[in-house]
């Protein structure tokens, strides 16, 4: 019986001290307990995301392994709101293992400087992780072979907002054929909190100046949904 008092005691002693700290927390501005500290889950999806990295740089699960000199992976924010997806390294990302670094990725990060985003914030990645050789079209069974990779980055990663590039991101990831100047200008349902924007790739903005202003207007609607997140 002694015992049990005592228990009782302690239990309201912790009870009060608790209820003392979450007071003095919400005084400082604390409105939400996470079980996860956010620190916790971000270093978490760091090292589950190289992790991924290091088995992508081993894949010989389609032929072009064999004429890479590099994997490109993408790079970025492991908890980026804003996940960008292309189409296929080309001559540069295969030579320094880093996407869109060519003249495409030049114009890129002016794109995104132009709605005040650094390359930085958000991840950038592509369907396929090595270079098809000559630059020509990925074949549908390297999207096939390749599309687990991108996959797992997405469900590492959770973005709220994916931005697909060119028609094969935006057909890939939409599963459908549909052209990519039907899909983009809007958003589309991709899962579960998650959407789509699709727009032109910056390869394409280069061979083609009168793509400019529908990818403007693409990036006036990517800015408008980014800030409200
Ligand atoms: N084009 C792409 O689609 N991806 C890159 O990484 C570079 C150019
Ligand atoms: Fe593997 Fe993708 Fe490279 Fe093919 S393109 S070898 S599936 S990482």
């Amino acid at each position: 019986m002694e015992e049990k008092k005592k228990i009782l005691e302690d239990f309201r002693e912790v009870l009060s001290l608790t209820k003392k700290y979450l007071r003095q927390e919400r005084e400082r501005g604390l409105r939400e307990i996470s079980y996860k500290p956010q620190a916790t889950s971000h270093r978490l999806q760091k090292e589950t995301l190289e992790k991924l990295r290091k088995e992508v740089e081993g894949c010989r699960k389609c032929p072009l392994w064999r004429s890479r000199n590099n994997v490109v992976f993408g790079e970025g924010s492991p908890n980026a709101k804003l996940i960008l997806v292309g189409e296929a390294p080309g001559r540069n990302e295969d030579l320094q293992g880093k996407p869109f670094v060519g003249a495409a990725g030049q114009l890129l990060t002016k794109i995104l400087a132009s709605i005040g985003l650094k390359r930085e914030d958000v991840f950038i990645g592509n369907i396929l992780k090595c270079r098809p050789p000559m630059n020509r079209n990925p074949k549908p069974e390297e999207i096939k072979a390749c599309w687990g990779y991108l996959d797992r980055q997405l469900k590492i990663i959770k973005p709220k907002i994916i931005l697909a590039m060119g028609t094969f991101a935006a057909q890939t990831l939409l599963k459908t054929d549909e052209r990519i100047g039907r899909l983009r200008g809007e958003f589309h349902p991709f899962a579960k909190g998650v959407r789509l924007l699709a727009t032109y790739h910056p390869a394409a903005l280069l061979r083609n100046p009168g793509y400019k202003r529908a990818v403007w207007e693409d990036m006036k609607l990517l800015k408008k949904e980014y800030e409200k997140l």
